[in-house]
């Protein structure tokens, strides 16, 4: 890896369902870099791609879904042409996931110590006194009161949030290069989710981990994030700096999710409502997947657009982008 090589480099990804009813692109051409210590959030509503671009980068599509084209580097590394076994060593030691249900990660029959334990003693060889101090020093890392105690507990005895921060703990243990994590869509307050993502920023800037933040709400990562990537139907609508995007959103999907919400940084405002639903990715129709929510659709958006790469690191998917007087 050299000096300026980012920690991951997601290029042109596809990830493809191929079901009975026909091909679901649930991922497609989707590229974005995170650097070392920084922190990117993937935003978009319910079915836009975001989880299923996170298993794709652990190499944990299962049929009839796989990777269909694109390319993913993890410190210069290729990805997707490692053989399974290798893939699978990466998993748990240098790229973690905290999955959007924290007991995909917890055992609910083992303690919380037995399972930190063999999350670090898997991954290295140190003696179990070693890592149950690993351990102690992990819970206590993500705000949870007297580890020491808490250790002993099993996942149930955890409220949703403190579970989260188990799970993220565990994620951050073996000190990866890399977490995906992904929140849940459900019962978890956004300002609780707020606070467990601040805490993680921190953890991460202080280890250079680089972290994926997946969330359905923009007004989670605000200020948190560093960059954010837009997602919609399984493509990135908008990508830029976390400010520059609250500030002056180009794309009128993300316009439309910020456009109401009164102080656009104010966390734990209620995300404006976008007349219509998601588009079937099983019928797509021709054109901007947009098309048939959008305010400013024109003819010319009958056609496909590209994502168009603009100054300050910024890059628009739209024909009509509003323009930073418009939205200043
Ligand atoms: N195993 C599968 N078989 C068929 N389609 C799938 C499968 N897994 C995911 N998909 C499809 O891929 C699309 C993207 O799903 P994904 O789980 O990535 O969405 P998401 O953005 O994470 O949504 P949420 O916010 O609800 O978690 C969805 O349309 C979904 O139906
Ligand atoms: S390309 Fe057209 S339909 Fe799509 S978001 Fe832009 S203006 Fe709207
Ligand atoms: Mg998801």
């Amino acid at each position: 890896m050299t000096g300026n090589e980012p920690t991951l480099c997601v290029e042109n990804l596809q990830t493809y369902f191929y079901t009975k009813s026909g091909v679901i692109k649930a991922v497609d051409d989707v590229s974005f870099t995170v650097d070392k210590g920084e922190v990117l959030g993937l935003v978009g509503e319910s079915g836009s791609g975001k989880s299923v671009t996170g298993f794709s980068i652990l190499g944990l599509v299962d049929p009839p879904g796989r990777i269909a084209g694109g390319r993913i580097r993890f410190k210069g590394h290729s990805l997707t042409t490692l053989p399974e076994k290798e893939w699978r060593n990466l998993r748990g030691s240098r790229i973690s996931m905290v999955f959007q249900d924290p007991m995909m990660t917890l055992n609910p029959v083992l303690r919380i110590d037995t399972q930190m334990i063999e999350a670090v003693t898997a991954h290295e060889n140190i003696s179990r006194q070693e890592a149950r101090t690993r351990a102690r020093d992990a819970l206590g890392q993500v705000g949870i009161p007297s580890p020491d105690e808490r250790l002993k507990a099993y996942p149930h005895q955890f409220s949703g949030g403190m579970r989260q921060r188990v799970a993220f703990s565990i994620a951050l243990i073996n000190k990866p290069d890399l977490i995906i994590a992904d929140e849940p869509t459900t019962a978890l307050d956004v300002t609780i989710q707020a606070q467990i993502l601040h805490e993680a920023q921190k953890l991460c800037r202080d280890t250079g981990t680089a972290l994926i933040w997946i969330t359905h709400d923009l007004t989670v990562i605000a200020g948190l994030s560093d960059r954010v990537c837009v997602m919609y139907a399984g493509r990135i609508v908008e990508a830029g700096g976390i400010n520059q995007v609250l500030d002056t959103p180009h794309h009128p999907y993300t316009y439309g999710l910020i456009g109401s919400v009164p102080s656009r940084n104010k966390r734990g405002a209620p995300l404006a409502q976008i007349a219509g639903m998601t588009p079937s990715l099983l019928n797509l129709p021709p054109g901007c997947a947009f098309r048939q929510r959008c305010p400013r659709a024109s003819r010319a958006c009958l056609t496909e657009p590209e994502i168009h790469e603009l100054k300050d690191g910024r890059a628009v998917r739209c024909f009509h982008p509003y323009e930073e007087e418009a939205t200043a």
